[in-house]
């Protein structure tokens, strides 16, 4: 009999994350769609039809069965299901049911997300999350959304990173709406998200007892490039406001100075949660003084470590493993289940990929055999999808995509992802294949 070394619980599930925008196409009612009529897409790409998701979702089910998976996590549109402020849509509802029926039908178990980055334009304009309303929106959002699947799903995710969606659209100026090192604005839709996510978990218990509510987080290791202090408090820093600002909102506890002078607390939402998911791709090194000879706020990528390929300005991020077990210490204290909800790299050729599944994959279960309550693992992406403001220029899924034509190609790491599923473990040849990153 065959032995597998690095085995996984026979419950352990087995998923590919999507999100709306990224994969049905035609989403022109959300603000991420007036961000690229506006230019923004450093690509120069349109979404358009994405990934045909809206006509032919089916289509990749499919894939995803021949991929032997137990799971899957998609989002659904709010600005399909409220195109205009109080007015829900029916017909995205049917449409929405049909994804989720089929799902079900080949044994998908879905966890399905509120907001992944998008909202529609009529929330947008009266301010997002900075607008005081905004919590009492999304639980009406919530509420609709439960009533009109909570036959079909009691997994939900209420925010895909709170902290990405904040950063990058309040201090970085890479999201909509294209502010630029607003602290005080960043903190402010953090802590309004964190508002949010605390009524929606309500309304979704309430309306469904068995409901399983949970948020993704970012997690990025930020590791100060030299030995001295200057590096390690900005490190450290970085680490405060990215990493675990979610998880003070969510134990109850203030931010640590001097972030809590700025950021109101929540106190509704601690213990709020049932479930963390931990989107987990890269290392960030961090060199004071801040400059921009390293990148943005002092970030950087040195040349000589594992990466996938650049982004269209910007290297995309050290790939690196080991943010599993960094992820799941710093969340343990939850004392909650947790999934990789994310874990991926850009690799158009697939130069990389395989090195990065096999070894996060192979961390995740160390923390498994450790004691660590991780319950699945959820790949980023099945097909390459629209990224942001890189557009199509990044490719992050085990099949290829030609957007022209919907053609889909599986990639080398489809065939090990397939065969770790089917092993329910990683095989020895394969981790002694993949032990060194490609070019180490
Ligand atoms: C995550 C996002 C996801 C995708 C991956 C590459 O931060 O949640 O939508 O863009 O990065």
């Amino acid at each position: 009999m065959l032995t597998i070394p690095a085995s996984f619980p026979d419950n352990f599930l087995w998923g590919v994350s999507t999100s709306s925008h990224q994969f049905e196409g035609g989403n022109t009612l959300n603000q991420w769609h007036d961000w690229e009529s506006a230019g923004h897409i450093r690509s120069g790409h349109a979404c358009g039809d994405a990934c045909d998701w809206w006509q032919n979702a089916e289509r990749d089910l499919e894939l995803c069965s021949q991929l032997g998976l137990n799971a899957l996590r998609i989002s659904i549109e709010w600005s399909r299901m409220e195109p205009s402020y109080g007015h829900w849509s029916d017909s995205a509802v049917v449409r929405y049911r049909e994804i989720l029926r089929e799902a079900r039908r080949r044994g998908l178990r879905v966890f399905v997300s509120l907001h992944h980055f998008t909202h529609p334009r009529w929330f947008e304009a009266r301010g997002g999350f900075l607008d005081a309303q905004a919590p009492e929106l999304f639980r009406h959002y919530a509420k609709r959304a439960v009533r009109s699947f909570g036959d079909l799903v009691t997994d939900w995710v209420t925010f895909n990173e709170p902290n990405v969606y904040a950063a990058f659209g309040y201090l970085f100026g890479e999201f909509p709406p294209g502010r630029l090192n607003e602290l005080n604005s960043t903190l402010s839709v953090f802590s309004g998200m964190m508002r949010a996510h605390a009524a929606a978990y309500d309304v979704l218990h309430r309306e469904q007892p068995e409901a399983n509510v949970g948020l993704a987080v970012n997690y990025v290791v930020f590791e100060p490039a030299r030995d001295n202090i200057l590096d390690r408090q900005l490190a450290s820093a970085y680490d405060t406001l990215f990493n675990r600002a979610t998880l003070s909102y969510l134990q109850g506890t203030p931010l640590p100075l001097p972030f809590a002078m700025m950021a109101a607390p929540v106190p509704e939402c601690a213990g709020k949660i049932d479930f963390v998911g931990l989107n987990v791709y890269n290392r960030l090194h961090v060199r004071a003084p801040l400059g921009e000879k390293f990148g943005p706020g002092g970030l950087h990528v040195p040349r000589n470590v594992p990466q996938g390929d650049r982004g269209v300005a910007a290297p995309y991020g050290e790939a690196y493993p080991k943010v599993v077990s960094a992820a799941v210490e710093a969340y343990a204290p939850l004392g909650r289940p947790m999934y990789v909800m994310e874990n991926g790299v850009p690799d158009r050729t697939d130069r990389i990929r395989p090195w990065l599944l096999v070894n996060s994959l192979r961390e995740l279960r160390r923390m498994w055999q450790l004691g660590y309550d991780v319950r699945g693992y959820f790949h980023w992406s099945l097909v390459d999808n629209f990224e942001w403001s890189e557009g199509w220029h990044l490719r992050f899924g085990l099949y290829a995509l030609d957007e022209l034509t919907q053609q889909r190609t599986a990639r080398p790491s489809a065939e090990i992802y397939r065969q770790i599923i089917a092993d329910k473990g990683i095989r020895r040849e394969t981790l002694e294949q993949w032990e060194k990153a490609p070019g180490e």
